[in-house]
């Protein structure tokens, strides 16, 4: 096992920039992508490589910003940026604050919240070049066919890297160059120090660039080198929706890939929604149009969609989960679920048990074998063992104000339309007719029925309805109908 503490010294996460282009309430990097906001990508990938210190630079909207990355990475440090702007800046204010702690020698990573995609593989390789070479920096580059807005790396005739020039101050020939700056790093701690201490806002935007860094470095006798990767994605950032929804879109296909791979099958990958922190066993199904969201785990071959969306679901071995939108769940081994149902928190279906058709459910909990076959509702209620709930039962659970359990036992059978007016308990074995009204528990073994008799008024229809088809269909049944209704009840007793 490697010991902690053997990544670089820090990596240092810029995030003060402002994101205009998103057009949104929302800070940019809180915008998700795989079911997680882009900063929390980023500071995955930062502290996959354990870093000593992970700081994280802010400033447009810092309290919401800083109050979701306390609840992701208590431990990262946040740094308020001042008003001074530019990359220089944001690295600078991190260094005095990291400093101020310790003062750091070493290898300082500098990545941006708004690069997703970037892997913890690539960060850990630019690593290893730059200390392997002994480098002041090494800065990660890809070579794009449209370089525009990017700044672009500048080499010498034998290749080596001496700066980098931004698009808005390059000239016309400099523009031609493909190799653009991915504005992630390796710095030597003390040539990073040294050269920022010279950076100056005299350039076209008026900001200390961190890009500036590497010919002050070159200058003072450092190496400068690159890192050039093949993989674009993995420095591409999102500054608008259209870009976003790429990246996000590159993400699920790179996930969805990985678990077919590991040897999930999935029917339609273009289709299957799958958040990074979702966990699938082998030989799992996946059938077309299913999003699976949040904490979700499915076990070996149970089967999920088509049409489903399942977020915080646990869903057990060999279990067949049918067009369901469900959240807060754990499905048993061997159960089944839908089509066409609605599981809410708290559900819990015991092992080959079944909640089917137009069911809704929530907070509940269904024993081994029990079955709910459909139309209904079940909530805040607790169901035994192979029972069977029939057709259009609800738990009547709501008086207004209050919500009220109703205890279901094992081996009982509903008739359909049972309503169980919570807080009722109905024992072992019960039976109910259909339309029962369950107000009063019902003992083990019993038979409750609630009934109201039935009244029969004959030639109501040929009365109050003549010269329809339906009184026309009535008369020919029925030759000899009178023509005064008479009434007969039954179901008396
Ligand atoms: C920067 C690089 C450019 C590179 C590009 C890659 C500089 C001067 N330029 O340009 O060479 O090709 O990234 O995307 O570094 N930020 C702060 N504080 C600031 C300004 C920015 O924290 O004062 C953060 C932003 O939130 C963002 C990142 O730094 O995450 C990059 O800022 P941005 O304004 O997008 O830089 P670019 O102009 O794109
Ligand atoms: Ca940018």
């Amino acid at each position: 096992m490697i010991p902690e503490n053997t990544g670089p010294a820090a990596v240092i996460v810029l995030a003060a920039g402002a994101g205009t282009r998103m057009k949104s309430r929302t800070p940019k990097i809180l915008h998700e992508i795989g079911g997680r906001s882009m900063v929390g990508h980023a500071l995955l990938a930062a502290r996959s490589i354990n870093p000593r210190q992970l700081a994280i630079v802010v400033r447009h909207e810092r309290d919401l910003v800083a109050r979701h990355l306390s609840g992701l990475d208590p431990a990262a440090v946040i740094v308020d940026q001042d008003a001074v702007p530019g990359t220089g800046r944001a690295v600078e204010v991190a260094l005095e604050t990291l400093d101020a702690d310790q003062h750091l020698t070493g290898t300082v990573v500098v990545t941006y919240g708004d690069v997703p995609l970037l892997s913890g593989d690539l960060l850990a390789e630019l690593v290893a070049t730059h200390e392997r070479e002994s480098n002041a920096v090494t800065v990660l580059t890809a070579v794009l066919d449209d370089a525009t807005g990017y700044g672009r790396i500048l080499r010498g005739d034998d290749g080596t890297v001496t700066g980098i020039v931004e698009d808005k101050d390059a000239s016309d020939a400099e523009r031609l160059i493909r190799e653009v700056n991915s504005g992630i790093y390796a710095f030597d701690a003390a040539a990073l120090r040294d050269a920022l201490s010279h950076v100056t806002s005299d350039n076209s935007q008026g900001e200390k660039y961190l890009t500036d860094v590497l010919g002050l470095a070159r200058q003072a006798g450092g190496r400068v080198a690159a890192v050039v990767t093949a993989d674009r994605w993995q420095v591409e950032g999102a500054n608008d929706r259209v870009q976003l929804a790429a990246l996000g879109a590159e993400l699920n296909r790179r996930v969805v890939e990985a678990w077919m791979r590991a040897g999930v099958t999935v029917v339609d990958p273009a289709t299957t929604w799958i958040d990074s922190s979702v966990t699938l066993d082998e030989d799992v199904r996946i059938l077309p149009n299913t999003q699976l969201h949040g904490a979700t785990t499915v076990a070996r071959d149970a089967v999920i969609g088509p049409d489903t969306t399942l977020t915080d679901v646990t869903i057990g071995e060999g279990a067949k989960v049918v067009r369901t939108h469900g959240s807060g769940a754990v499905i048993g081994r061997h159960a089944a679920v839908g089509p066409f149902t609605y599981l809410r928190p708290g559900t819990v279906l015991g092992e080959s048990g079944k909640i089917g058709a137009f069911y809704e459910t929530k907070n509940v909990t269904i024993g081994r074998g029990s079955k709910l076959s459909h139309l209904g509702y079940a909530g805040d209620a607790e169901i035994g063992e192979d029972t069977n709930i029939g057709c259009g039962n609800i738990t009547a659970n709501y008086d207004g104000e209050k919500k009220h359990r109703t205890v279901i036992g094992s081996g009982v059978r509903t008739g359909s339309n049972t309503v169980f007016v919570a807080p009722v308990t109905v024992g072992d074995g019960a039976y109910s007719g259909a339309g029962a009204v369950i107000r009063k528990d019902v003992p083990a073994g019993a038979l409750v029925l609630t009934v109201a008799a039935q009244r029969n008024t004959e030639g109501w229809v040929a009365a109050n309805r003549p010269g329809t088809r339906s009184a026309e269909l009535a008369q020919a049944a029925t030759p000899d109908t009178s023509s005064t209704p008479a009434s007969t009840e039954e179901g008396k007793q």
